[in-house]
């Protein structure tokens, strides 16, 4: 893999990795403070990112690259927790995952693209159940969200029945992983 491509990837990797600790400590606010949706939107979104990160890994060759992953620091109450969830992912997908998308593309690395390109659409959906669920918690409220499927392919993040075909990664159905209260 060549030098660029190849930071790109552990990059990613370790910015995936801290977003799954990260998600999974704002699941407990969330839990604490009576949202408990919210915390099973988080718990759902922790499985996508370990995809991602495990992802990346697999295609990461051996090798010590030094992190400059966005760190997003301090554990807040749900609201701000949610704010900087949605700050991090609107991050990966329109400045992180585009440019290393670019440089993959560049550079001919077919399998980086793919897996770029995967985590970028899938991240875009997390930002979008996360605003609605900020705009929700706001007011006071937990979200009416109570069913969570995770493409166990690619990450993909839906609040409803798994579709038949994953519409990012093309998985069938049975690839899908259910959150839900029950
Ligand atoms: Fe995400
Ligand atoms: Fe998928």
């Amino acid at each position: 893999m060549k030098e660029m491509t190849y930071g790109n990837v552990r990059n990613a990797f370790s910015g995936e990795s801290q977003a799954y600790v990260r998600y999974m400590l704002y699941s407990e606010v969330a839990e604490d403070e009576g949202f408990k949706n919210v915390s099973l939107l988080f718990d759902a979104v922790v499985f996508a990112e370990k995809i991602h990160a495990r992802n990346l890994l697999e295609i990461s060759p051996d090798g010590v690259e030094a992190s400059t992953a966005p760190m997003h620091s301090g554990i807040g109450d749900t609201e701000t927790n949610l704010d900087k969830a949605i700050h991090g992912e609107e991050f990966e997908t329109n400045e992180m995952y585009p440019s290393y998308y670019e440089v993959a593309k560049s550079q001919e690395e077919s399998e980086a693209m793919r897996i770029f390109n995967w985590a970028m659409r899938a991240e875009k959906e997390h930002a979008k159940l996360y605003k609605i669920a900020r705009d929700k918690v706001e007011k006071g409220q937990d979200i009416e969200i109570n069913l969570i499927n995770v493409c166990s392919r690619c990450g993909y993040t839906i609040d409803e029945k798994p579709p038949e075909k994953c519409p990012i990664c093309g998985a069938p159905q049975t690839k899908f992983k259910e959150f839900s209260q029950n």
